[in-house]
């Protein structure tokens, strides 16, 4: 079997200390159901030295009060070699994250930050596969956000639609498992039902060996998986999932966030990737 080497990675994490669901902007959130924040702090801990202990750096953003979802880092930016895309939200509630993040990435070490006109949730819709940038639209990002990455980046965007409201960004229904080489396009896994049957197409014939994920899988926050190539940090309900990335040579790191899952996220939503 294929030896995965772990690639270190550096990652954006944001304390869940003012979490809520308040409102409700995806079809995950009630704001009826209430919320542990203490037990959502521990389990957000849990991530970020899980993290650590993979060798990876965790850089952490300070929460502000009133803005619940500020958690959710992983909305804020797409960063590639160094540049940044800042992020526009659709939702008016979550619309000052954006400048809270921006100013982070001025004062860390990243001067070079475009800030989107058009809606825009960072990598909640766009997933880099080493070649390729994997745009999603349909519920949050627009089409010409994927044409202003293109700009801003100068690599290769591809639109995708999604369709299933439960799947509302691209980082719910699909994630990079490992980067392309010279001779691999990388490897994917995704749901398929949550794409139009024109972007189900496009992704067949891109990733022919892509994992397939199930209904199960990908209800349970299967597929807001990080990978460093080797470890794939996934939710622990993903079980199956992570039986089937065993057998492919990957080595799955089980995590709990059920609190922030009440607002419609697992552990991609809560990291941002900063890339060099
Ligand atoms: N409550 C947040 C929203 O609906 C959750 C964001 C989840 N983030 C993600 N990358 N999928 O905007």
């Amino acid at each position: 079997m294929t030896t995965r080497v772990p690639l270190t990675r550096r990652y954006l994490m944001c304390p869940p200390r003012y979490f809520a669901v308040d409102y409700a902007i995806n079809p995950w959130m009630d704001p009826e159901t209430p919320v542990d924040r203490e037990r959502a702090l521990a389990q957000w801990a849990g991530l970020r030295d899980t993290y650590r202990r993979l060798g990876h750096t965790v850089e952490e953003i300070e929460p502000e009060p009133g803005l619940p979802d500020m958690v959710f880092a992983a909305n804020s930016g797409l960063v590639l070699g160094g540049r940044v895309l800042g992020a526009r939200f659709r939702a008016p509630q979550r619309a000052p994250e954006a400048e809270h993040y921006r100013r982070w990435f001025t004062g860390h070490g990243y001067p070079d930050i475009t800030m989107p006109s058009r809606i825009n949730e960072a990598e909640g819709d766009f997933a880099w596969t080493g070649r390729l940038l994997l745009a999603g639209t349909g519920f949050r990002t627009e089409p010409e956000a994927h044409a202003e990455a293109q700009e801003v980046f100068g690599v290769p965007v591809l639109s995708l639609r999604l369709v299933d409201p439960r799947f509302y960004h691209l980082d719910t229904a699909l994630f990079v498992l490992s980067e392309a080489t010279d001779d691999s396009p990388g490897e994917i896994a995704y749901y398929p039902p949550a794409f139009s049957p024109g972007s189900q197409r496009v992704l067949a014939r891109l990733f022919p060996d892509a994992v397939i994920a199930t209904d199960a899988d990908a209800e349970c926050f299967g597929l807001n998986g990080v990978s460093d190539n080797r470890h794939v940090v996934l939710p622990a309900e993903a079980a199956a999932l992570a039986e089937r990335l065993a057998d492919r040579g990957y080595e799955p790191v089980p995590v709990e966030l059920s609190e922030l899952r009440k607002g419609g996220g697992g552990p991609k939503c809560c990291t941002l990737e900063i890339r060099k």
